[in-house]
């Protein structure tokens, strides 16, 4: 393969100025590790996003075949492959948005903290590379552990003196996603109607489900509560699990981090009131990085919510929180400053 290969742009058969102008208006997207069990899905979903206008495919392994298979697809956006840490400077230049899932998954028996070692330092080579090709694109990371990677990211950022907080999403979508499936089928409703926030971190007792702000409005018993909050924060060991040593969750990720994705997109060209849960820089609690509710706009993340009233289920659950937030905030910004 040359040194980056394009695909889906023309067949150079014709002048230049003989062919009608092609590719939608939209942004431009890249996605890093898009090789992988999320990223080529999420690769999928992107290529059929009307939003996205050039889709850049980044991976160490594999980018030359997924980029062909998705190129033939008839929507509009450009597709360009880019494999290799030679590639990565020209797969980042001009990017809007760049969504990171490089690194490796859980197997049985691992927490996300068990991923640190390896992908912190993928996270913290990717995050370079943005902080020198594409400084002010919005940054999606779903590599776990990701209160440990928003952390580093911040502190790559920072030394590279780019950082700009409202730009650094760390994509939590999937258990607000997992969330809405669980309470629609305790409440009989249809998962699209309903609306969970999920605030605090994205592994164990730091997913915390406020439950008490359900809409629609509804109340449950304390048996359901323990139920969906269990579920709710193991959501992710059920599908490890299931898939016994071959992976964690991928399909329901793709489709997360797309649902993430657009939102972001729609903020970036101006819509209103587009509101999800995001673990984000916040001064929501004293922590500094939580997941809350986050008001997407032109710049990125434009306002961060307060966590609202919560329940003395819910007041207990995020202290337990904090505590193992704390460390793995720590753990993150010790890993760029050591
Ligand atoms: P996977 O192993 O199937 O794919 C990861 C891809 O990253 C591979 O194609 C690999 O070649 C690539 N990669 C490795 N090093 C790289 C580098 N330096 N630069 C670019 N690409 C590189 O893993 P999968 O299942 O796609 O998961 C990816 C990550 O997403 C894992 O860390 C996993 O824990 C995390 N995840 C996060 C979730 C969330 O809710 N935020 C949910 C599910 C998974």
């Amino acid at each position: 393969h040359p040194p980056s290969f394009q695909m889906g742009e023309s067949s150079g058969l014709r002048p230049a100025n003989c062919r009608a102008k092609g590719g939608a208006p939209g942004f431009k997207v890249a996605i890093l590790g898009a090789a992988g069990g999320i990223g080529q899905p999420l690769a999928l979903l992107m290529k059929i996003n009307p939003l996205v206008s050039v889709l850049h495919l980044y991976d160490v392994v594999n980018t030359p075949g997924v980029t062909a298979d998705i190129s033939h697809m008839d929507t509009g956006a450009v597709v360009r492959g880019f494999l290799g840490p030679q590639q990565l400077e020209n797969a980042l230049a001009g990017m809007d948005l760049v969504i990171i899932p490089a690194g490796v998954p859980r197997k049985p028996g691992m927490t996300r903290d068990d991923l640190f070692n390896i992908n912190a330092g993928i996270v913290r080579t990717l995050c370079e590379g943005i902080a020198k090709s594409c400084p002010n694109a919005i940054v999606n990371l779903i590599s776990n552990p990701v209160n440990s990677t928003v952390p580093i990211a911040a502190e790559v950022f920072k030394k590279a003196g780019t950082y700009d907080p409202k730009r650094l999403l760390g994509v939590t979508m999937l258990d607000v996603v997992r969330a809405n499936t669980f309470v629609a089928e305790v409440l009989g409703l249809d998962p699209r109607e309903v609306d969970v926030p999920v605030v605090g971190g994205h592994s164990g007792v730091t997913i915390l489900p406020l439950l008490s702000q359900v809409k629609p409005p509804c109340s449950f018993t304390p048996k359901e509560i323990d139920y969906l909050t269990d579920r709710i924060q193991n959501g992710g060991t059920e599908v490890v699990e299931a898939k016994a040593g071959t992976g964690s969750a991928t399909l329901s990720m793709a489709y997360a981090a797309v649902k993430f994705a657009d939102a972001c997109l729609r903020g970036l060209r101006g819509d209103s009131g587009i509101v999800e849960c995001s673990f984000v820089a916040s001064q929501v609690t004293e922590l500094p990085f939580f997941a809350s509710k986050v008001r997407l706009g032109r710049t990125g993340a434009e306002e961060i919510y307060p966590l609202g009233p919560l329940n003395e289920y819910e007041r207990a659950g995020l202290e337990k929180a904090k505590k193992e937030l704390a460390t793995s905030i720590q753990k993150g910004v010790s890993f760029i400053r050591k």
